[in-house]
């Protein structure tokens, strides 16, 4: 292992490489990374790198978005059937006749979406900029895509605008059950609940905090209480202890666990590098079609 770790290092150098990971990815590939983050930050943090070649550890559309947002360089994705399936759950002609269908709408689009849904989408949001970016769009119809809970926790705080929802959704956070997360706050009672928007609703009511993986981190971190109870997948655990050691951190469920991102393996990542398999590849009509969502996100985020 400590083979592997070296030989990705002195790549990383030859080939001019940076590693970018997702909070969720297993934890020796989060200690590997140069740099750890939520789904804007990681976005945005590709556009300013200034190596040629990014390695995402993260599911394809992170490092397809990467790609999208600078075409010049090289994305290289560990493993590339590591996909998010909410990514694919609406379909961009339904999305074209409602646009045709429906007056002053928006189409959001969540990050965690495939090419060709972004392609059909005015902007796109994460969950750490989703409130901000709806509101501020001029449009009284929102039609937002492809997570509906996400959709509704947007619509719960802006009830001036009119969302139009589609039934996508995270099988991770979907499957927090509300029983065993309110047996378990009565277990811990000083236990603060922290909730990801990926979560239903039902979840979302009973959180101390709610919001993306970093606001997560940065609440726990921030908090006086020394024990939490997490309500999103459980690689976030790594970060937590490494800023919070003497904190507590319980899950709800025995498998919070996303087995897409799970699929990163140091191996895979020492392949990609020294080989440049798995690049990402995105046809130009494709890749200016979905620029404009991703630009204009990054534009309303500032
Ligand atoms: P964040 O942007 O909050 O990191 O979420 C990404 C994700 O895939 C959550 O399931
Ligand atoms: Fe997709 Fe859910 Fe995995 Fe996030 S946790 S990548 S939303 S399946």
């Amino acid at each position: 292992m400590k083979k592997l770790v070296k030989e990705i290092e002195s790549l990383k150098k030859e080939k001019d490489a940076v590693i970018l990971a997702h909070y969720y990815v297993p934890d020796e590939i989060q200690e590997i990374a140069d740099y750890i983050g939520d789904s804007y930050y990681l976005s945005e943090l590709a556009t300013k790198v200034p190596q040629n070649t990014i390695v995402f550890c993260g599911v394809s559309f992170m490092g397809e978005s990467a790609k999208i947002l600078n075409p010049q360089k090289t994305v290289l994705l560990p493993e590339p059937t590591a996909d998010c399936p909410m990514a694919h759950m609406a379909e961009a002609e339904h999305i074209r006749k409602l646009r045709e269908e429906t007056e002053d709408l928006a189409v959001v689009c969540y990050i965690n979406s495939s090419a060709k849904l972004k392609a059909v989408s005015d902007v796109c949001v994460t969950s750490s900029n989703a409130l901000k970016i709806v509101a501020a769009l001029p449009n009284k119809n929102i039609l937002f895509i492809p997570d509906e809970h996400l959709g509704r926790y947007i619509a719960s705080l802006l009830p001036e605008k009119n969302f139009i929802f589609n039934p996508g959704y995270c099988h991770v956070h979907a499957s927090i059950q509300k029983e065993n997360l309110i047996q378990l706050m009565w277990e811990k009672k000083a236990a603060k609940v922290l909730v990801h928007p990926e979560c239903p609703m039902e979840i979302i009511e009973l959180g101390d905090y709610v919001g993306s993986t970093s606001g997560i981190i940065e609440y726990a971190t921030n908090s006086n209480a020394k024990e939490f109870i997490l309500c999103t997948e459980t690689g976030v655990t790594h970060e937590l202890l490494r800023r919070n050691p003497n904190k507590i951190f319980h899950s709800v469920e025995v498998k919070q666990i996303c087995p897409d991102m799970k699929k990163i393996t140091l191996e895979k990542v020492h392949h990609t590098l020294k080989t440049g398999e798995n690049e990402v590849l995105i046809h130009e009509d494709l890749r200016q079609q979905t620029y404009k969502p991703l630009e204009r996100m990054l534009e309303l985020a500032k």
